[in-house]
């Protein structure tokens, strides 16, 4: 929109310019209006057929998004607009491959997959914590994957899933720090909130996403809600201080220098596939409406940026899940590798909006 106005502005400018310009040339008046027409009927044309040359408008809309910070705002809206495509492997077993949205707001924004290269850049000097549940961790397996390779992959794998336990990793190499904090349930966040303001040191990345748990154990949306009002009272009393995280990790991140709150997300409940979850109690419990009823607490709680301007960027592993359906899911709650490897470019590009940086 704005790249349009704008160009619109400069084709004006044009056409009453050049030819003033020209007639200071000691151009006859009737050679002038005659090129002043013919430069107005060539850019009137230009204008009117931009819009079906698609490479010249996402052209024009990205000029606008590198430099307005509403279509810096609504790119991060459009973070989560992936579709996924069928890729046929074999008789019976299909893979799904997911891409950003091609059409027209979203490709503008011009996100990308980054390598293990980028991304490291990106992420080097960084003290990332993610915290939650068993999907955090799979987020966090998709992360390493992205960024280890297969060697260093192995042994991380085997301390990463042992079963209900927080994981550390220094990476030297890459120069980052990750923590996987163990914390199922919402109370376990607000914890973890307060040990960093206790203890003055803030990471510079922060992903976090509870429900499941609740869900099943408490089942109870409002008093859900109410839990999650109290993890956001604690994030924004956390805020003025996390100016001066992690000044002691000895990286000159390139993330840290990221202004807050930005760079914290929620990672949304994966959307439940009820026929194959694989308890009674948890196809009882975790019906589509106690679902939808939780969402709603998440969206009421204002904890989420998308929804009422909150502190936290939603990753929406709920949307990815959904859309990648339910041949993605054995148990109807973890899902393939891809969805959570979807949620990790998401994040990347996300903080690349962030830091006006461009791979
Ligand atoms: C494909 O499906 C058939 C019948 O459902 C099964 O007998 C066969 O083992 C499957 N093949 C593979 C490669 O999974
Ligand atoms: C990370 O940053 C440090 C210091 O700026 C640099 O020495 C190191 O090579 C970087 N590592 C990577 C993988 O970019
Ligand atoms: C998480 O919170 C629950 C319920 O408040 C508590 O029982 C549990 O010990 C906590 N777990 C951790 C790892 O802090
Ligand atoms: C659900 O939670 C709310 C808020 O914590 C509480 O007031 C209410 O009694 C709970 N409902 C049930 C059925 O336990």
């Amino acid at each position: 929109m704005v790249g349009a106005v704008q160009f619109g502005i400069l084709v004006a400018c044009v056409v009453l310019f050049v030819p003033m310009g020209m007639a200071g040339w000691h151009l006859s008046r009737n050679k002038m209006l005659f090129f002043s027409g013919a430069l107005f009927i060539t850019l009137a044309v230009g204008v009117h057929l931009t819009p079906y040359i698609p490479s010249v408008s996402v052209f024009l809309s990205s000029i606008s998004s590198l430099s307005s910070p509403d279509s810096q705002e609504s790119c991060l809206s459009f973070l989560n607009d992936i579709v996924w495509e069928e890729h046929e492997r074999g008789p019976n077993s299909s893979r799904r491959s997911w891409n950003w949205d091609r059409s027209s707001p979203v490709a503008a924004c011009g996100f990308q997959r980054l390598g293990r290269a980028d991304a490291c850049d990106l992420l080097n000097g960084s003290w990332i914590v993610v915290a939650g549940d068993s999907q955090a961790r799979l987020f966090v397996l998709s992360l390493l994957k992205l960024v280890l390779d297969s060697a260093e992959m192995e042994g991380v794998q085997r301390d990463l899933f042992k079963r209900h336990s927080d994981y550390r990793m220094v990476d030297e190499e890459h120069g980052m720090k990750l923590d996987f904090i163990w914390a199922p349930y919402e109370s376990n966040l607000t914890d973890l909130l307060l040990g960093f303001r206790a203890a003055r040191r803030y990471p510079d990345v922060l992903v976090m996403g509870t429900g499941m748990w609740h869900m099943l154990h408490v089942n109870n949306a409002s008093d859900y809600g109410r839990l999650l009002r109290t993890v956001k009272t604690s994030l924004l009393s956390l805020l003025p201080n996390m100016a001066e995280f992690s000044s002691d990790w000895p990286f000159a991140g390139s993330v840290s220098s990221l202004p807050q709150p930005s760079h914290m997300f929620w990672l949304g409940m994966p959307t439940l596939v009820n026929s194959k979850l694989n308890t009674e109690e948890k196809r009882e419990k975790m019906s589509q409406s106690m679902c939808e009823a939780y969402l709603r607490e998440l969206d009421e709680s204002q904890l989420l940026r998308q929804r009422g301007g909150g502190p936290l960027l939603l990753l929406d592993i709920g949307s990815l899940s959904s859309n990648c359906g339910e041949q993605c899911t054995e148990d109807g709650m973890h899902y393939d590798e891809a969805v959570y490897e979807a949620g990790i470019h998401i994040m990347l590009n996300a903080l690349l909006i962030v830091s006006h940086q461009h791979v």
